[in-house]
């Protein structure tokens, strides 16, 4: 396969492993590899010493997986009440999930309030004031917009000015007077700068302006970073960085991240049905935007590894099964040439992939397997043809 971006191939005992599977499963279906999780955790943890990792709900919300970090003391973080009524039914307790969000409306609040009030992180200065009114007694933290310029793809710029997140860092004063007006408990503040970050000077320039909020408004209890971290991005030195400014100022540290723990240990399990050409080279293949959009949405470089051998290659476009031009998922990478049912498995599909999954198109969303190293686990069944149609009337 040609692909100029680097990637960690497939672990070859979770690549037998997902022959296997093929062989009983239709495709397309997400599988997920926990050992390289669980590695992916450790990494992360040993970068991270002494800081309180949240797991982002949205990058990979299966049940499956949430019950597990919780085993390993990793807490979550969410944006949704659904996603905390997914964590409560994991099993995680209030003082374990940190809901954040630009928008919470005065009915979730008050579900909130019914089913057990998480921490919450608020974003404006509307956030904030609804809060004390329906919350008085809410654990909070106050997400600033930290107003720089962060290099990745336009959708996933959180840190930037312009971006609909957080509160300016000349608004903090102001809103943490209104805070401390109202009886919020205010456990500290949070930045989130964005997501697939590859360069270091974001984070530490985000560590900066942190570095003079602390100093003018300190001390808090907390001082959550966020999360973000690309693929490639080397932790060492970003991890001692944060532990050391969130000592300085006598806080604890927490990090916020999804898609570097999850996102390499998940494949995206397809079929080749075919190759056509139009102007250009298509191989055909039954997983398509319903299955992973970020293609699409982000322009996101999906490496592609074949799960066949032929010695004779050519370079296709992966065109999905969508009445949609857009619905493509790679484009210009070399593979053998495939025969009709040939297995390709689409790589770091393990976050943003199943969790933003559609029915568009009235495409069941597919199943989603867990290798624990020792066999597979259905973490969730193939969406029933009865389910698409069971909230109509
Ligand atoms: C507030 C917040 N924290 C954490 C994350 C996790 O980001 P990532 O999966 O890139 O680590 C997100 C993702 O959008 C987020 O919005």
């Amino acid at each position: 396969m040609s692909m100029s971006q680097s990637y960690t191939a497939l672990r070859p005992e979770f690549k037998e492993a997902l022959l296997e599977a093929a062989s009983q499963f239709e495709t397309p279906f997400y599988a997920y590899d926990w050992p390289t999780i669980q590695e992916r955790l450790e990494r992360l943890q040993k970068a991270f010493p002494q800081t309180e990792i949240f797991y982002a709900i949205k990058a990979n919300p299966r049940l499956g997986l949430l019950k597990r970090f919780l085993e390993r003391g990793v807490f979550v973080e969410a944006v949704s009440l659904g996603e905390v009524l997914r964590a409560y039914q994991a099993g995680f307790r209030r003082n374990e999930v940190l809901l954040n969000g630009p928008v919470k409306t005065p009915a979730m609040l008050e579900a909130l309030n019914r089913i057990g009030l998480p921490m919450l992180g608020l974003d404006s200065l509307a956030d904030l004031e609804r809060a004390s009114r329906l919350l008085p007694r809410a654990r909070v933290l106050l997400r600033v917009n930290p107003d720089l310029p962060i290099v990745t793809h336009d959708h996933l710029a959180t840190g930037r000015g312009e971006s609909k997140f957080g509160i300016l860092p000349e608004e903090v004063g102001p809103a943490l007077e209104l805070a401390r007006r109202s009886r919020l408990e205010v456990l500290g503040l949070h930045i989130h700068l964005g997501s697939a970050l590859e360069h270091p000077e974001d984070y530490q320039a985000g560590y900066r302006v942190m570095d003079g909020l602390y100093r003018t408004h300190g001390p808090f209890e907390v001082m959550n970073l966020g999360g973000g971290f690309g693929l490639g991005l080397d932790l060492g030195a970003l991890g001692a960085q944060a532990a050391a400014l969130a000592h300085k100022h006598g806080a604890e540290l927490w990090i916020e991240p999804g898609r570097y723990l999850v996102a390499e240990a998940g494949v995206l399990v397809t079929r080749c049905w075919g190759t056509k050409r139009t102007r250009r080279n298509y191989l055909l293949i039954d997983a398509g935007m319903s299955q992973l959009i970020r293609p699409m949405l982000y322009g996101a470089i999906h490496p592609v590894e074949p799960l066949y051998h032929n010695p004779r290659q050519a370079t296709y476009d992966l065109a999905g099964p969508a009445c949609e031009s857009g619905d493509v998922l790679a484009r210009d990478i070399t593979l053998p040439e495939p025969r009709e049912g040939d297995l390709l498995a689409i790589l770091q599909a393990g976050a943003y992939a199943g969790s933003m999954s559609s029915n568009y198109l009235d495409t069941p969303r597919p199943l989603e397997l867990l290798w624990t190293g020792q066999g597979w686990e259905v973490i969730r069944r193939r969406q029933s043809w009865e389910a698409l149609l069971e909230d109509e009337l």
